[in-house]
Formats: C-alpha cells, sequence, structure tokens
C-alpha cells in the first residue's frame, strides 16, 4: 500500500531550480520527493513509473514542453494533479496548460509556504478514482476518474452606474473564454431591458424564461433545448422578449437556473442590469466572481465606492469582486490609479477607451472578439480579463465552504439594512 505522504514529483530542466524546489520541500513531513525529471519525456515516464500525487511542471524546457507533458500525463495518469511552475507573463501559456489539465500555477520565483500551500490545496481537492472493476495490471489504460463535483464558476458582470459597459465586457469575457475551448454560458440578467440579444444579432426565440418554472429542478437537456448557440461558441441564454414578462422571474428562479448552470458549463458570465433589484442582487451573491466595472468620473467612482460598502455588509469575500475600469484613457482627469488609490483596492484591468471598434462590434451584432477588431487593445485587455478570471477561479473551487443559503424573508432591502 502507498504511503499516505503526499508523493511529488519535480519537473524542469534546470537541476538547480529541482535542488531549489526540493530543498523547500524537505522539511514537510507528509510530502516525498519521489523523482525528478529534466524533461517533459522523462516526466511523462516517470508519472507513469512513480505515480505521484503532484506533479510540479516547469513549462519551458526543450523537447515536450510543460504543456505537452500535462496533456500527455493527464491523459496517461489522471490521479497526478499537475501544478504549473512559470513566470508570470506567460499568461497565454497558462490559459494553455489549464486545458491540457494543469490544476495550479506557481509563479517563479515562489517561497516554501507559497508551494506547500499550493500542493495542500490541489491535494485535498484531488478527484477521487473510481475503484474500478479489476483490470489487467500494466495496460496503461487511463484509471476511471469520478466526474468532479458540478463546479462551473459564475462571473456576474455589474456596475451601479449604466453604461459603463457591462455588455460589451460580458459577452466578449464569454467569447474568449468560449475561444479557449471552455464550455461558456452567457445569460443576459438584465430580464427587462437586455441588450445580448441585440448586441449578438439573436432572435429571443427561448429565453431565461423557459427554465425559471423549474428552476431548481432543471436537467441538460431541458437546458441544452432553451440555450441557443452563438457563432462564437458561445451558450447564450436571452433576456424575455418583453419587459413585463421578467416579471415572472423570481430572485430564487434565478439563483436557482444560475446553479443548475454550473452543472453543465465551466463558466456562466452574467450580465447584469445596473438596478439593484432582486433579481440582480441573487445574481450577485451565487456569483463567484463580480466583476465590478467603473469608469474614470466622479459619479462612477461615487457609485463604485457605494458598492463596496455594500458588498461589505452583505458579506462577501473582498476577493469576490473585481474592480475593473472601462473606456480608461489618460486624458481624463481622474486616473486609473487614482481610482485604485480612493477606493483602495487593486483595478485588475484596465480596457482601454475604443469609440470605433466597441460601436462597430454593437452595431453590427459582431463581439469585438469574434471581428475584425480583436487585436485592437480593447480586445486585448478583455482576452486578458478572461484570463485573469482562469487563473483565479479555475483550481480555486470546492476550496471556499459557502455558507448554505439562509432564507430572507424579509427581500432583499431587509439584508441589506439588516446585516452588520
Ligand atoms: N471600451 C469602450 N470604449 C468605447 N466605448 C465603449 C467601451 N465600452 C462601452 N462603450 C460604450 O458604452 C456604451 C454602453 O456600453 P454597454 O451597453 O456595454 O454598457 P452597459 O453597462 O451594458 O449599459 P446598460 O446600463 O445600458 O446595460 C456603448 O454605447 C458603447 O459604445
Ligand atoms: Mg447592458
Amino acid at each position: 500500500m502507498m504511503s499516505d505522504n503526499i508523493r511529488v514529483l519535480i519537473v524542469d530542466d534546470l537541476p538547480e531550480t529541482r535542488e531549489n524546489v526540493r530543498k523547500l520541500l524537505q522539511f514537510e513531513q507528509d510530502v516525498e520527493v519521489v523523482n525528478q525529471a529534466g524533461t517533459g519525456e522523462q516526466a511523462i515516464e516517470m508519472a507513469q513509473t512513480d505515480q505521484p500525487d503532484i506533479i510540479l511542471m516547469d513549462i519551458n524546457m526543450p523537447g515536450i514542453d510543460g504543456i505537452g507533458a500535462s496533456q500527455r500525463i493527464s491523459e496517461l495518469v489522471p490521479r497526478a494533479q499537475i501544478i504549473i511552475m512559470s513566470v508570470q507573463s506567460d499568461s497565454d501559456y497558462l490559459r494553455r496548460a489549464m486545458m491540457a489539465g494543469a490544476r495550479d500555477f506557481l509563479t517563479k520565483p515562489f517561497g516554501g509556504d507559497e508551494l506547500v500551500a499550493a500542493i495542500r490545496r490541489v491535494y485535498d481537492k484531488r478527484p477521487t478514482i473510481t475503484a474500478a472493476p479489476p483490470r489487467g495490471q500494466g495496460t496503461g489504460a487511463p484509471v476511471a476518474v469520478a466526474p468532479e463535483a458540478a463546479a462551473g464558476n459564475i462571473v456576474a458582470v455589474f456596475s451601479p452606474k449604466g453604461g459603463s459597459g457591462c455588455s460589451t465586457i460580458a459577452i466578449n469575457l464569454g467569447v474568449s473564454l468560449a475561444q479557449s475551448g471552455f464550455n461558456t454560458a452567457l445569460v443576459d440578467g438584465s430580464l427587462q431591458f437586455g441588450d445580448v440579444a441585440v448586441m449578438l444579432n439573436m432572435k429571443p426565440m427561448t429565453s431565461v424564461l423557459d427554465l425559471s418554472d423549474n428552476a431548481n429542478d432543471l436537467d441538460n437537456e431541458l437546458i441544452s433545448s432553451v440555450v441557443q448557440k452563438h457563432q462564437s461558441s458561445l451558450n447564450v441564454l436571452l433576456a424575455p422578449p418583453r419587459p413585463e414578462m421578467a416579471e415572472v422571474v423570481t430572485e430564487d428562479s434565478m439563483k436557482g437556473m444560475l446553479d443548475s448552470l454550473r452543472q453543465i458549463y465551466d463558466f456562466i458570465l452574467v450580465d447584469t442590469s445596473s438596478s439593484l433589484n432582486g433579481i440582480t442582487l441573487g445574481i450577485l451573491d451565487t456569483a463567484d466572481r463580480i466583476v465590478l466595472v467603473a469608469q474614470q468620473n466622479l459619479p462612477s467612482l461615487k457609485n463604485v465606492s457605494r458598492f463596496f460598502d455594500l458588498s461589505e455588509s452583505l458579506e462577501y469575500d473582498s476577493e469576490k469582486v473585481s474592480l475593473v475600469v472601462n473606456r480608461a484613457s489618460d486624458k481624463r482627469g481622474i486616473s486609473v490609479k487614482d481610482i485604485s488609490n480612493t477606493l483602495k483596492r487593486p483595478v485588475i484591468m484596465a480596457i482601454p477607451d475604443d469609440d470605433s471598434a466597441v460601436n462597430t462590434a454593437i452595431d453590427q451584432g459582431v463581439p469585438l472578439l469574434t471581428g475584425s477588431n480583436k487585436r485592437r487593445p480593447v480586445s486585448v485587455a478583455i482576452n486578458k480579463l478572461a484570463d485573469q478570471l482562469v487563473q483565479d477561479l479555475v483550481g480555486e473551487k470546492d476550496m471556499k465552504s459557502k455558507p448554505a443559503e439562509e432564507s430572507q424573508p424579509g427581500g432583499f432591502f431587509s439584508r441589506l439594512f439588516g446585516k452588520r
């Protein structure tokens, strides 16, 4: 029987790096470095012979690189969980590494605490291998992995100020993630006056309404029949065709619907209305991440600041809210830095102002990232934001134990003012 130790394989082409990593781990009682590989080929071999729990994988190596090796190892040795070690600027690599099956990332240089924390985190949430029926030893056949707990990530794009760019950002984040191969859905959570249909040039033949009746008990078949596929391979759930129809949808049915979508999609982007009604609040509660959109002007700053206060009253983790500045430009009186300083929050992305590209996209119903403007700085920034979300959210799942949903009899206002 294997020991209870966490068995680690270190993969890096530089012997000094391998040695450094080994040293960082040498005093951990329950962590055992079982082997070291200097190439991707060696890593693939050792993964099979040593059956490590965790593989610390460098990306840049001659021959088969870390991504190629990860891909091969995820197929051959699914029990081995891969943590990529990389320099910060490789966001495109990281994204590909994730697609190749990596579970987490460490940015070089890293310290012992960080390394050990990542190892334990990934180890603790490794998928359990189903007790497969006995089969011939050494066939190299992949072991069946139990389907992972449903864990799609819900990302709400919200601004307390209308017209800030939420729809543009939500749509293009969705397109970016879909283009990276994630199974991605976009929900128009601006139920009364949602713009997603127009901006994607789609007809609301089906909508959120079709799912709101049995929102807590949706099966995949029903969801797939209602969700419409956009050319970008984004799966879209539109707002109802007429504003008054939105009333049927309740906060609870919206929450239930989103939770059901988690079972199917890797990412669920939700465009929201700026009015903080029950629906919006239900979306924000359910979301794993809120992309909060600000602009460089005082009214926006004021409202965003109030929203941060609110998010504290609602007891959201501070990491739950990611501040983004849209229409960023050096020419404005308030700089992006001012915003960050005033709000005492990092601005995780400044999305440049680009009237012509953004408006062409909207007018033609073709998202920025699929059209001829996909290399413009505004598009690049949204792609980067998508990368950032992937890095932050994928892998972090199952870590947080969300408190059970309390029932909130008094509606959302009492929640706002009742707490704290
Ligand atoms: N990065 C940008 N550069 C230039 N213009 C932009 C940018 N982002 C958004 N806009 C403009 O701002 C307007 C509002 O954008 P969008 O509809 O995406 O915002 P919204 O927050 O969803 O608005 P609403 O509150 O109406 O739902 C659009 O006309 C668009 O042209
Ligand atoms: Mg909008």
